[in-house]
């Protein structure tokens, strides 16, 4: 057995997540020193945690409660799938254990099946080196009015972090040595977490919100592609180093014990529905993924990227996609997902070069994915996006060689919460890429978050940005509002 905390355990927040119509996983970890290996419990039994789920944030009306238990072997974290609620209302939970009681999330439950919502409102997030600035733009995040948050990866970095913690700048409280080295085993992936799930910014956007949560490359390392790494690692070592970080990945976030890993594997592509209104199907484009072509990078696509049997999302994931489009009555049918959907050229000239690591080196995919969307009727076709750490407005075109082809639907990218440090509203490459890619609406290139209102007739995508995220505290403005019309997709400044 483990001993019960001495003291507060409550060290890393709480999180809700994956809301159904009837049920919502709701998370915490104990952890009373969460910068140690084993964040301070020692024991390999398992602490029994009590729940209680209300109706107002006061918990004057309580809806459910009981035990729950947090077990070592999950390094002490709580996956708590409620059943029982009911659709779309708003729910006020929080976790107690000895004399320790937790922080109050709140979440909200997915409108009933069939439901027509008159509308609803989702953050989109990604990317959020710690070293490289604050959280800000998660704290601005916790005070919208938003149904639930998309993470679309790079959660973590795994990068060594120094004492001062890089662009942060600790003096004071400086970091210990345990972040100074990469990420390659089980302790290190998770105090990780710790490190991250410490800042009260992340705590507050997740105790305001139920997110879905989704990985990109650096949850296991920088662009690893399937069960190859970057720097081709022998598979057997890459497979252990990927087990690690999945591992760590599951016991942090708010998912549901049927995503629980086995060795290297983890399910974590699935659907989600907001009534009549919108069909969420969130994509693993990482886990199942054809090895980039050309070796990674820019490269001018040939024979090798355009090769029809490479696949960024696998065979079964694609069949699964495809056929969730089929069966969709949905108005809006949104794909939330990794890297970048569209073709990005980076010059104007006619041949250029792309990113292979994004839909752009696996252009068969992508076809085979549009020809599949057009195939089963779906009208407002919808592509949220993280990795690149800039905001883009992006139409997706029938042809993107052809401005005048048709608007197939468009695709929202968020960018970083912080990685990147401040950014500019125009890079360098500001110019070139509006040139190059008649179908890119916006770019801007500082730190920030979208807000993706939807509703019968049209989809909002609000860009919001920072001034900086090296000194904390900055505001947060809108920067830039874009619209497309139910039915007639396209994206127009509002
Ligand atoms: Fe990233």
């Amino acid at each position: 057995m483990t001993p019960l905390p001495a003291q507060n355990p409550f060290t890393l927040g709480v999180a809700s997540g994956d809301p159904l119509p009837d049920s919502v996983v709701l998370w915490t970890r104990l952890a009373p020193r969460p910068y140690e290996p084993g964040g301070g419990l020692p024991g390999d039994g398992a602490v029994d945690v009590q729940w209680e789920l209300a109706h107002d944030a006061s918990f004057r009306r309580l809806a459910l409660s009981g035990t729950v238990p947090a077990p070592a072997a999950d390094d002490h974290s709580v996956h708590l799938d409620v059943r029982g609620l009911e659709p779309g209302r708003d729910y006020w939970y929080r976790f107690r254990t000895g004399r320790w009681i937790s922080a109050v999330g709140r979440t909200r439950t997915a409108p009933a099946p069939g439901a027509r919502p008159d509308g609803a409102a989702f953050g989109l997030l990604s990317c959020q080196q710690y070293d490289d600035g604050y959280y800000t733009a998660l704290a601005h995040l916790a005070r919208e009015d938003l149904d639930a948050v998309f993470f679309v990866g790079d959660y973590i970095y795994e990068n060594a972090i120094d004492a001062r913690a890089g662009a942060r700048n600790y003096t004071d409280t400086p970091l210990p040595e345990v972040f100074d080295h990469w990420t390659w085993n089980l302790t290190d992936y998770r105090l990780r977490y710790a490190l991250g799930k410490s800042d009260p910014d992340l705590q507050a956007a997740h105790a305001a919100h139920p997110w879905f949560v989704t990985w990109d490359d650096h949850e296991v390392e920088n662009n690893y592609a399937g069960d190859v790494s970057q720097n081709d690692d022998p598979r057997d070592t890459f497979r252990a180093r990927r087990a690690a970080a999945y591992r760590a990945y599951w016991e942090n976030m708010p998912l549901r014990e049927a995503h629980r890993p086995v060795g290297p594997d983890m399910s974590l592509y699935r659907r989600f529905s907001y009534g009549r209104l919108a069909q969420f199907d969130i994509l693993d484009t990482r886990q199942y993924r054809s090895d980039q072509a050309y070796g990674d990078g820019w490269k001018y696509p040939g024979p090798d990227s355009e090769d029809p049997a490479r696949t960024i999302t696998g065979e079964a994931q694609e069949r699964w996609l495809l056929e969730g489009l089929r069966a969709s009555t949905a108005r809006w049918n949104v794909l939330v997902q990794q890297v970048v959907f569209c073709r990005r050229k980076n010059t104007t000239a006619a041949r250029s070069r792309l990113s292979m690591d994004a839909w752009d080196g696996y252009p068969a995919s992508r076809s085979r994915v549009l020809a599949g969307a057009g195939a089963a009727g779906v009208e407002n076709l919808v592509v949220l996006t993280g990795d690149v750490h800039v905001h883009y407005a992006l139409d997706i075109k029938a042809d993107f060689d052809d401005p005048a082809s048709r608007t197939l639907g468009v695709e929202v990218v968020g960018t970083s919460v912080s990685s990147g440090s401040d950014g500019e509203a125009r890079p360098e490459d500001w110019n070139l890429l509006l040139a190059a890619n008649p179908h890119m609406k916006y770019y801007d290139g500082r730190r920030g978050y979208a807000v993706v209102t939807l509703d019968d007739t049209r989809l909002q995508a609000d860009y919001r940005t920072l001034t900086g995220v090296v000194t904390p505290g900055a505001p947060v403005t809108t920067a830039a509002r874009f619209v497309s019309e139910a039915g007639d997709p396209g994206f127009s400044r509002a």
